[in-house]
């Protein structure tokens, strides 16, 4: 009974997705490879590819071992200022991926019409109302809202804020899910009352037994608290850098003699303004990819949300994906008893 007013909340979020469960793992760089993905999408959710700095021929190769291991849909996340973002496009396209993702600002010109062209769908992020009602009349056929709780780069509003401004809005028109901060099957419910068609979790699937992270890196999530996945802060009104929250450690503060580098860079005149952003990107895929990959849990970037307090062991995908289902179910039949 409950199992199934859960299973009538996510229909329509599950019918987008193909998949059982409305629960996507976000795409997470380095993190969500062929291994994370098929086991996300075999156990019923929704994996995501995280492209990142991909170059067009590593995409085509990871999508081909992700079918190998996975018969099931997931999706692909494309960073919009990647330069060669309408060649990953066609990459999609030429393995019939079924949803593409697509973060880190609005779409650049041509490429709505070039994923959707191809058969995809297309979900991008909506950072405000006014946002999530632009994309939706430029064609695009889901959102993710993602607050400030989640691991990654972040926008400045929390979850709670962003979901009660573009829910009543939105959810009647497209599939919204909602990201961050969600770390238990009670918040799944909350959200898919309020009208979401499903949620995006990363930090809580980080550490699974299938993710490739290093152990270094899970350790140090296992060991963190809430209050330990702060925000990075900017230290120069001339550099706008996106936040990025993750664990506090030595990487924190390397982080903040990089802004100063460039700033500098900037004021010399060496470099303009959008490669001064670029070299902020690049810095944090390195950062990240030391600590996932090499476990440099301590010059390396550990992204996290806040989320990461209930992160606690390595447990199977199926496991993670069983017990926020289970919770959510008994959240909805505590309502009805
Ligand atoms: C380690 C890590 C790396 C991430 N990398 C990306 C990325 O490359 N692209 C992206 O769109 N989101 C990225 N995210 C955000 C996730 O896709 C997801 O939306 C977010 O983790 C959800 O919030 P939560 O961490 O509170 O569950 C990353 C998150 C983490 C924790």
């Amino acid at each position: 009974m409950t199992t199934a007013k859960l299973a009538s909340l996510m229909a329509r979020g599950t019918d987008f997705l193909g998949c059982e469960t409305a629960i996507l793992c976000g795409a997470m760089s380095w993190v969500s490879e062929r291994n994370l993905v098929a086991a996300i999408s075999n156990a019923g959710g929704f994996g995501v590819i995280a492209c990142g700095a991909m170059t067009p021929e590593l995409l085509d190769a990871e999508i081909a071992a992700t079918k190998a291991l996975t018969d099931r849909p997931f999706g692909v996340n494309l960073i919009t200022m990647h330069p060669q973002l309408f060649d990953l496009i066609d990459i999609c396209a030429r393995h019939d991926v079924g949803h593409v993702v697509l973060a880190g600002g609005l779409p650049p010109k041509g490429s709505i019409e070039a994923i959707k062209q191809k058969g995809a769908r297309l979900i991008c992020f909506a950072p405000a109302l006014s946002l999530a009602k632009k994309l939706v009349r430029s064609g695009v056929d889901a959102l993710v809202v993602e607050g400030m709780e989640a691991g990654g780069h972040i926008g400045p509003v929390s979850t709670s804020v962003l979901a009660q401004e573009i829910l009543p809005d939105m959810a009647g028109q497209v599939p919204v899910f909602v990201a961050g901060g969600i770390g238990r099957g009670e918040a799944i419910a909350a959200y898919l009352e309020m009208g979401a068609a499903g949620v995006q979790l990363g930090t809580r699937f980080a550490c699974a037994t299938e993710s490739i992270a290093h152990p270094n890196f899970k350790k140090a999530f296992f060991r963190a608290s809430a209050r330990d996945a702060v925000a990075s802060v900017q230290i120069d009104a001339r550099l706008p850098v996106i936040p990025v929250r993750a664990l506090k450690n030595a990487g924190t503060e390397s982080f903040t003699a990089k802004q100063r580098e460039v700033a500098n860079l900037l004021d010399s005149g060496t470099i303009e303004m959008m490669e001064a952003q670029l070299q902020i990107e690049h810095y944090w895929a390195g950062a990240l990819r030391r600590a996932v990959i090499d476990g440099d849990v301590e010059g390396g970037s550990l992204m996290a949300g806040q989320s990461v307090g209930m992160v606690t062991k390595e447990e199977p995908v199926a496991a993670i994906i069983a017990q926020l289902m289970e919770e959510a179910a008994q959240a909805l039949a505590r309502r009805t008893a």
